[in-house]
C-alpha cells in the first residue's frame, strides 16, 4: 500500500493557561491518503481547530505539540521551524482555510493582488503564471476568470468564500484543510460550495481535511470521518461504516443530533451539556460525564481505540462499553444508572 499523504499519530496538543496545561487534543491518530476527503466532526470546543493548527504549524503562541507525530509524505513535520514550513509546506503542499476565514480577504486589495502576494512568498513563479493559475482555479470554484481583479466587496458572501477556496487551491497543494468553511453561510450557499468541492475531487485530485461541527455535511461529502469529543477521537472509519454502524455513544448521539437526508423522518437528539475543558493528562473517557451508559471502567484509563467489529478494517472506536451501549441504545432501554454516572444527563429522547 502506498504511504498516506498525512499521518497523525498519537498526537497530544496542549495550551499553557493560568490554571495549568489545557489538553485540547489527546492521543489523536488518523491518516489521509491521496485524493481522500476526510471529515473531522465534533461539537465546538472538541479540539478540531487545534488539530488543524498543529498540522500547519499555526498554533497560538501558548500552544504546543506535547507528544506524538505528524508526518507529511513520510516526513515528520511537527518540529519544523516556521521558516521551513513556510518555504516548503504551506500553500504549496498543505493549504489552510482557517475557521472564520470569511473575513480574511483584505478589503483593500484585489483578489489577484492577494494571490500574487502569496505566490511571490512561496514560489518563484512569474506574476503572469500566478495570475493564470488563479484564473484556472476561479473557474473550478465557479467564479468568472475575469473577476480575479475584483475587490472582495464586489462579491456576495458565497462568492467571497469561493474566492478564499480558490486562494487556498491555486498553488495546487496536495492537501487542503478547510476549518468550518461554510458555517457562516446559508444552506443554499453551502450547497453551492459543496458542489464545487466535488469538482475539486474530479479535476484536481486534491485531498481535503474538512472540519465541521455539522456531521451531516461530512456524511454528504467525505470518504472517511473522525468524530472528536473533548480532545479524544471517539470513532473513525469510512463514512459509510460510521454512518451505518456508529459504535461510540458520542458517535451515535452526535450523528442523531443532525438531520439526515437518508432518514428524513427521524427526530433530532439533544446531547445535554458541552465538551469539558480538560487540564493535564486525559486518562479517562472525555465523554464519560455526559454519557448515559458510563460505568466506572470508563474513568479508569483512556479508552483504547479498537476495531468497531464490522467489515471496514479502518472503522475503530474508543469506548470500553461499545457493545453494551449500542445494544441498550437500540433497544431504547433507559440509560443504566448504577450510581457511577453521577452526571448522566444526556436526554436520549425517551418519553417522546
Ligand atoms: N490559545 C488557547 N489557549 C487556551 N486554550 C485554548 C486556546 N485555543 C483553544 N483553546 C481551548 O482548546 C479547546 C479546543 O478548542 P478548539 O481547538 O478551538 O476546538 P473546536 O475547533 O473543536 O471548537 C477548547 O477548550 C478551547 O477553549
Ligand atoms: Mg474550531
Amino acid at each position: 500500500m502506498s504511504e498516506p499523504l498525512l499521518e497523525v499519530d498519537d498526537l497530544t496538543v496542549q495550551y499553557q493557561t493560568d490554571d495549568g496545561m489545557l489538553t485540547a487534543t489527546s492521543n489523536a491518530s488518523f491518516s489521509i491518503s491521496d485524493g481522500e476527503f476526510f471529515g473531522l466532526a465534533g461539537e465546538s470546543g472538541s479540539g478540531k481547530s487545534t488539530l488543524a493548527k498543529a498540522i500547519i504549524g499555526g498554533l497560538d503562541d501558548n500552544g504546543q505539540v506535547s507528544s506524538g507525530t505528524i508526518k507529511y509524505r513520510g516526513e515528520e513535520i511537527q518540529d519544523l521551524s516556521d521558516k521551513e514550513l513556510s518555504q516548503r509546506i504551506r500553500w504549496k503542499e498543505i493549504s489552510w482555510i482557517p475557521q472564520g476565514a470569511m473575513s480574511s480577504l483584505d478589503p483593500l486589495q484585489r483578489v489577484s493582488e492577494q494571490a500574487l502576494e502569496i505566490g511571490n512568498v512561496h514560489t518563484d513563479l512569474p506574476d503572469e503564471e500566478i495570475r493564470d493559475k488563479l484564473k484556472e482555479t476561479f473557474d473550478i470554484v465557479g467564479l468568472q476568470e475575469s473577476r480575479i481583479d475584483d475587490y472582495p466587496h464586489q462579491f456576495s458572501g458565497g462568492m467571497q468564500q469561493r474566492a478564499i477556496i480558490a486562494l487556498a487551491l491555486f498553488l495546487e497543494p496536495e492537501l487542503v484543510i478547510a476549518d468550518e468553511p461554510t458555517t457562516a453561510l446559508d444552506v443554499i450557499m453551502q450547497d453551492q460550495i459543496f458542489k464545487h468541492l466535488d469538482r475539486l475531487k474530479d479535476e484536481l485530485d486534491v485531498s481535503l481535511l474538512l472540519i465541521t461541527h455539522d456531521i451531516s455535511v461530512i456524511f454528504e461529502s467525505c470518504d472517511s470521518v473522525a468524530i472528536m469529543h473533548a480532545s479524544q477521537i471517539a470513532e473513525r472509519g469510512t463514512t459509510n461504516a460510521v454512518h451505518a454502524n456508529p459504535r461510540h455513544p458520542y458517535a451515535f448521539m452526535f450523528k442523531e443530533a443532525f438531520p439526515d437526508i437518508r432518514e428524513p423522518k427521524r427526530e433530532l437528539e439533544v446531547i445535554e451539556g458541552h465538551p469539558p475543558e480538560l487540564m493535564g493528562e486525559v486518562d479517562f473517557c472525555s465523554f464519560a460525564d455526559r454519557c448515559p451508559w458510563a460505568a466506572p471502567e470508563c474513568r479508569e484509563g483512556a479508552p483504547p481505540t479498537e476495531s468497531a467489529g464490522d467489515d471496514d478494517p479502518s472503522h475503530v472506536t474508543a469506548c470500553v462499553r461499545r457493545e453494551e451501549a449500542y445494544e441498550l441504545y437500540q433497544s431504547d432501554t433507559s440509560p443504566v444508572d448504577d450510581g457511577s454516572s453521577a452526571q448522566s444527563i444526556a436526554q436520549t429522547g425517551e418519553g417522546d
